[in-house]
């Protein structure tokens, strides 16, 4: 094992295991898959009502497993082979479906609450998106071979379900001459967007992902044109969103690029305007469609997405697979806002940068695609996977299947994780769980291996508490007083701690998170905290 363990009770000496000037590299951490079944569903799944659901359980296991559920309201369909419960709810309410899952070495049963309503994604969405593996080249037949990698690879039985077309569905006037596919008239006589020739049956293709039981995706920008000069949706936003949904399309990713072109409105008014009424139309259509919103956090989306119709949206510009990006960018973006997320509601920190994309062939390092994989689950960001499955390769999937790590990402309570302590060259980020435990990240951001440590006091932590390492899954012991792990350079320690009898926050605390507050930082915290849920950190 890769990752030995500098634990100890209380102040210890703690010895570094890495030899001057060398790099350690965690390699695989995630164990072997168990054979027995495991029931990863996020246990509440928002839809609204009368519209149609589609929802596949995701159970990992040897297959063959079989499945049941219990109680079924009676429009809702559950087919026993492939997991896929479909149909629609009427009525609003919650609806608690126990679902099991048996094979020859065990069960698994779990609860999850279809809670029908105004909301859609109470954890956030996961899933796979063209634009890292493809930009544009992407086509009808790669997104079909993309749904049946999701299958095949087997990431559909982690929660990964959308599968989503990025940029270059449609024409593109401007690439036309050196690429016939895109030319072509952009919309027809009665306005209706044509898809270039790569894309010949955009509900055929929608048809096919949902026949595997998975979500269809696609991409707009509420300009004349898109980020990469194809056909936008400046005045034609609702034909726009009756199309998509016409097709059967699940999910739409709205950019922001050529927009200014055609903005008006004070600064308010002209970041915003475009999206509230995107999400207007989209909210009127007979079936849910997830409203993605990616204008890279101009203008504090956060604090007025919720309110345009978006589920997400991107709080930073475009992440590609470089540290500085992965440890900057995501991050950075995810401390200015993690108060704003909640179910439902989720701070976009891009899409993963892990294996290969359409620009390199994985240019993180091991250690640093932990880090990637660990804070984007500790700030709760949609998790869309962002290489070609076709070339994926052991490490990459062992980072993108551990279901300990993704249940962080998909915890019920949402709330997205903060920063509360930080040193030179070292930052841990906390958040607390459903259960009771919190979530916490042992981040090096240093060039060189670190011992980070920290006392239960500074985080106004009591008592005893049990010690869990995530990546690894396995139990790391009880700890009172203090903690340390010794994290290679770039990489993260991700565990958590649950409290054992007794044990707790202060009571002034709220939650951990409230640590934040008594850190110093180097940013504008006062802007922060007036955006905040009133805050109670005590000294
Ligand atoms: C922007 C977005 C990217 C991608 C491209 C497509 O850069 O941030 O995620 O959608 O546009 O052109």
């Amino acid at each position: 094992m890769g990752g030995y363990l500098q634990l100890f009770c209380i102040a210890a000496s703690v010895i570094s295991i890495a030899a001057a000037g060398e790099t350690r590299q965690l390699g695989i951490l995630t164990p072997p898959a168990s054979p027995a079944p495991r029931i990863n569903s996020p246990a509440r799944y928002g839809a609204r009502p009368g519209r149609p659901i589609l929802f596949k359980l995701p159970v990992a296991g040897r297959d063959p497993i079989s499945l049941d559920c219990s109680p079924l309201p009676p429009s809702l369909a559950f087919d026993r082979t492939t997991g896929v419960l479909t149909g629609k709810i009427d009525e609003a309410g919650e609806y608690s479906i126990v679902f099991t899952a048996t094979n020859a070495y065990g069960e698994a049963a779990k609860s999850v609450t279809f809670v029908i309503g105004d909301k859609l994604c109470l954890t956030p969405p996961m899933g796979y998106n063209s634009w890292n593996a493809f930009a544009g080249g992407v086509s009808e037949e790669k997104m079909r071979i993309a749904a049946d990698k999701i299958i095949e690879l087997g990431l559909d039985r982690h929660g990964y379900v959308y599968c989503n077309i990025d940029d270059f569905w449609q024409k593109n006037p401007h690439a036309a001459e050196d690429d016939p596919a895109l030319g072509g008239p952009e919309r027809h006589e009665d306005g209706t967007v044509w898809p270039n020739s790569r894309f010949p049956d955009m509900k055929g293709l929608a048809d096919y992902i949902h026949s595997k039981g998975l979500k269809a995706g696609l991409y707009s920008s509420p300009g004349p044109y898109t980020c990469g000069g194809c056909t936008g949706s400046w005045l034609h936003e609702l034909q726009d969103a009756t199309t998509y949904a016409r097709w059967g399309y699940d999910y739409l990713k709205y950019d922001w690029c050529s927009y200014t072109q055609v903005a008006t409105g004070a600064e308010r008014e002209y970041h915003t305007r475009p999206y509230f009424l995107m999400g207007r139309f989209l909210a009127m259509q007979p079936r849910d469609i997830v409203f993605s919103i990616c204008q890279y956090g101009e203008c504090d989306v956060a604090t007025w997405g919720e309110a345009a119709g978006g589920q997400c949206w991107r709080v930073s510009y475009d992440v590609k697979d470089r540290w500085e990006h992965v440890i900057e960018r995501g991050p950075r973006a995810g401390e200015k806002n993690w108060f704003h997320s909640k179910p439902g509601c989720w701070n976009d920190a891009d899409m993963l940068v892990l294996g290969r994309t359409v620009w390199s062939n994985g240019r993180l390092t091991q250690n640093e695609c932990y880090t990637h994989m660990s804070l984007w689950c500790m700030i709760a960001s949609p998790l869309m996977i962002g290489c070609d499955l076709s070339l994926m390769d052991e490490f990459t999937l062992s980072l993108l299947t551990n279901d300990e790590v993704l249940a962080i990402d998909q915890d019920e309570l949402g709330a997205a994780a903060a920063p509360v302590l930080r040193g030179d060259g070292w930052e841990i980020w906390a958040r607390p769980l459903a259960d009771g435990s919190s979530a916490f990240a042992l981040v090096n951001t240093a060039n060189d291996e670190k011992v980070i440590t920290f006392s239960f006091s500074e985080l106004g932590m009591r008592g005893k508490w049990r010690v869990r390492d995530l990546w690894r899954q396995r139990d790391e012991g009880e700890f009172e007083g203090a903690y340390g792990f010794s994290v290679p350079a770039h990489a993260t320690h991700l565990v958590t701690f649950t409290p054992l009898g007794g044990a707790g926050l202060k009571p002034c605390l709220k939650d951990i998170r409230d640590n934040y507050w008594r850190i110093p930082f180097d940013r504008d915290r006062a802007k922060a905290k007036d955006a905040a849920a009133p805050c109670n950190a005590c000294d």
